[in-house]
């Protein structure tokens, strides 16, 4: 995860693209694709889009031309974006792929006024409030479909369970909503505010859960998941890096070996826009 100067890396996108692509809503698509419009162009803004995972995903499975533009302030992260561009449209349509370095934090409305799509995936919980408010008044301008996937609720299981496993969640939850230079972040309480955001702009949200469930199949992203999560809850609350020091050696082996069953919630979120008049922003 990153924040505030902190960098995801390349390898953990990499690593976690099967489960997202795995986790994401299916049934939202479905709606999606009957929201677009029925020929031309479509351009599609991916914000926060790291190496593109989205567009790979997404792409293949709607029908017709696609633009992507994907956002992001990492160049490294961008520069696979377009060296591994997704494969064509689900009709054989071409589908093409730019990276703008982006803060989407200061994108204004009518930046993405050509917007046949707007999409983002794992971000909303690195927000603050006001980013995210800022952030739906730019989504809801162009009056297309927005798709936010894979944002964390704050709900994690870990089988078999651990007594330790509920100070852990609570210490990462925390973390997730700490204090930065930015502001508080939203963590787990973003989708209820993107929800609310919307709403006030006369749109609403389909919501689904998208979650990620880990077994032996996934171990190595199981393990790494694992060892971030503990390692932002110690970061939170400093007592807990000897309190779990045996906790976190053997549940890492444990995940690492294929032994734990992970579940990590996520919700995904189509906010379709209104017939007539279109959203419009506050
Ligand atoms: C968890 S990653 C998800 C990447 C990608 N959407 C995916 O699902 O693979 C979050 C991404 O948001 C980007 N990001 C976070 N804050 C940003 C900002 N203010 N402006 C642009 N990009 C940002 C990070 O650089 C990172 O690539």
């Amino acid at each position: 995860m990153t924040v505030d100067g902190i960098r995801v890396s390349r390898e953990w996108l990499a690593l976690r693209e099967p489960a997202d692509a795995a986790a994401r809503a299916a049934d939202l698509v479905e709606h999606l694709g009957r929201a677009l419009p029925a020929t031309g162009l479509r351009v599609i803004h991916d914000l926060g889009g790291g190496t593109g995972a989205m567009g790979r995903w997404l792409a293949p499975v709607l029908p017709g031309p696609q633009h992507w533009v994907v956002h992001d302030r990492d160049r490294d992260l961008l520069k696979v974006a377009v060296t591994d561009p997704p494969g064509a449209a689900a009709d054989g349509a071409a589908v093409s792929v730019e990276a703008q370095h982006t803060d989407i934090a200061r994108l204004h409305p009518g930046d993405l006024a050509a917007a046949s799509l707007i999409t983002a995936s794992a971000l909303l919980d690195l927000l603050t409030e006001k980013e995210l408010a800022g952030l739906v008044t730019v989504c809801a301008g162009p009056g297309c479909p927005v798709l936010l996937t894979l944002s964390v609720v704050g709900r994690v299981e870990v089988s078999p369970a651990d007594p330790m496993d509920r100070r852990v969640a609570a210490a990462f939850d925390a973390h997730q909503r700490r204090t930065t230079e930015r502001g508080r972040l939203l963590g787990p309480d973003a989708v209820a505010l993107a929800i609310e955001e919307f709403g006030r702009l006369g749109a609403e949200a389909l919501v689904r859960p998208s979650p990620w469930r880990l077994g032996a199949l996934q171990a190595d992203l199981a393990a790494e998941w694992f060892a971030g999560w503990a390692g932002a809850a110690c970061e939170q609350q400093v007592e807990l890096v000897a309190e779990t020091d045996a906790y976190r050696r053997r549940r890492l082996a444990e995940a690492t070996a294929g032994k734990l069953t992970i579940t990590v919630d996520h919700a995904d979120l189509l906010v379709l826009p209104r017939r007539t008049p279109s959203i419009s922003p506050r």
